[in-house]
């Protein structure tokens, strides 16, 4: 993917010949003609900024609100379409990167864009796994919590707080203290995590145990009681593994964006994540699996299923799980997720919800509603179910798709700043408010 060189904007009575790959405007205000530059799909927003009623003008500009039609960047990471339902990380398909690799694999893939020989894995899965305690301070910053704080406040505030241990971290362009800010925010998460959840259950931390896999010694820090060495269940340690992999990175969704826009102005990685993780805890995002859950709980029994669609459509309630901004088409993460549902359903025993999300998601297909606006299954629909079985709590629903999304961010946080066209992020506005008034004194401004 070759960098598009600016395009030349010129009027078409500068420039004679009309290449192919250029659009023709006429700005109907002035009747003159401007040729703007085609590439890879885009046009260069500011090519507009040429097209003026006269020199005082400032010269057009694009309104996008949400950005649903604006591209921000150039990335090699991951690959979306969504009207085909494809979603490839470094060029390979989700689905096979989730039966054959691992988390730690699938991290180092989409970070330094190549699969890791075996020597690259295994120094990469020490350095990580060697990142993976965090400060004793850290401890007493999390006591200072009550029992009852969401778990997201908590993680998003104490990654915040890491910027304060590590003020080394400032050092963006500094390749070698990048690489260890990595390491540490992708080995430190779980641990923060974990303690998150001890915390709220009023119980003693346990520390990282490196000889586990990266889900292995999550689970350990969570749910480990008073055996000497805690042993994940294998079905668990792996459905968690390929959780993990499908909600890696999802390219410039809002907390990528996030990430990306906080990292423009070159501020320290860890406040960037918190940055990242706060926008992601919102219900139309990460939010979502933990809203998913409510409502399926909220429907309660299969009879209510179809006075709950109503509802929907309605306008009174969204089907949360339901819908994306890119997939028009099944969300292809959702299928492998049905079917590790199963699989973890084997081990832990059915949950009930999962019959109503199913008719839920039956009723929803077959209705004009979702059909017409194509509101299929998202990645959220399933794991929620899937999480509540493992014996998660509905709070840490979206702490789980944050340590899994930190490999995405930091690989989008690290690209952003290598990439010579990006700047400090800061669009444009269309003003709307008043012309200038005079201030008025608070006396004449009536009661
Ligand atoms: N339930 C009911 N109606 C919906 C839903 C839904 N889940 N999603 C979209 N719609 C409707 C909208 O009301 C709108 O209808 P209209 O045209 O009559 O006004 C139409 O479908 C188009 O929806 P938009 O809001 O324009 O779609 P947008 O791309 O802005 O939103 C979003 C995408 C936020 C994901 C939305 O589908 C939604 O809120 N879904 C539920 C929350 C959710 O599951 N989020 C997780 C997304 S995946 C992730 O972040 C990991």
């Amino acid at each position: 993917m070759d960098p598009v060189k600016p395009g030349p904007l010129a009027t078409t009575e500068e420039s004679s010949a009309v290449e192919r790959d250029t659009l023709t405007l006429i700005d109907n205000r002035t009747g003159k003609k401007y040729e703007v530059r085609i590439s890879q799909g885009t046009i260069r927003a500011l090519d507009l900024r040429q097209i003026k009623l006269d020199q005082d003008d400032f010269g057009l500009m694009s309104y996008d609100p949400a950005f649903t039609n604006t591209v921000s960047c150039k990335s090699r990471i991951t690959f979306i379409d969504g009207d085909r339902g494809i979603l490839r990380y470094r060029g390979y398909p989700i689905e096979e990167l989730a039966e054959k690799s691992t988390y730690l694999e699938t991290a180092y893939l989409i970070l330094y864009g190549e699969l890791p020989t075996r020597q690259q894995l295994e120094d990469w899965t020490y350095r990580v796994s060697h990142h993976t305690f965090i400060h004793e301070s850290i401890k007493k910053f999390l006591d200072g919590f009550h029992y009852d704080a969401h778990p997201m406040g908590m993680l998003i505030s104490t990654i915040a707080a890491l910027s304060a241990f590590y003020p080394e971290a400032k050092d963006v362009f500094n390749a070698d203290s990048r690489r260890k800010q990595i390491w540490r925010l992708i080995g430190k998460m779980p641990t923060v995590a974990a303690f998150a959840y001890r915390h709220s259950l009023g119980m003693p931390y346990v520390y990282p145990d490196n000889e586990l896999s990266y889900t292995g010694n999550f689970l350990n820090m969570l749910f480990r009681m008073t055996e000497l060495r805690y042993r994940p269940n294998p079905t668990v340690e792996r459905a968690l593994e390929v959780l993990f992999i499908l909600h890696a990175d999802h390219e410039q969704n809002c907390s990528a964006n996030t990430m990306r826009n906080v990292g423009s102005s070159h501020a320290d990685p860890y406040s960037a994540t918190a940055a990242a993780c706060a926008a992601l805890y919102g219900p139309l995002h990460g939010g979502a699996n933990e809203e998913v859950l409510r409502m399926l709980m909220e429907i309660g029994s299969l009879g209510r299923v179809p006075e709950y669609i109503k509802r929907v459509k309605a306008g009174e309630k969204k089907l949360m799980g339901f819908g994306h901004r890119v997939y028009k088409n099944y969300d292809p993460r959702a299928k492998i997720i049905k079917h590790i549902a199963d699989e973890v359903f084997e081990v832990t025993g059915r949950n009930p919800l999962r019959e109503i999300a199913l008719e839920c998601e039956r009723i929803a297909l077959q209705e004009d509603y979702f059909v017409s606006r194509k509101l299929y299954p998202n990645v959220d629909f399933y794991t929620g179910l899937i999480y509540q079985s493992m014996g998660f709590p509905v709070t840490m629903f979206p702490v789980l798709f944050a340590i899994a999304r930190t490999a995405g961010w930091v690989a989008q946080w690290e690209e952003m700043l290598l990439d010579p066209e990006q700047k400090i992020a800061r669009p444009r506005q269309v003003y709307c408010g008043h012309e200038q008034r005079s201030y008025i004194p608070i006396q004449q401004r009536g009661l």
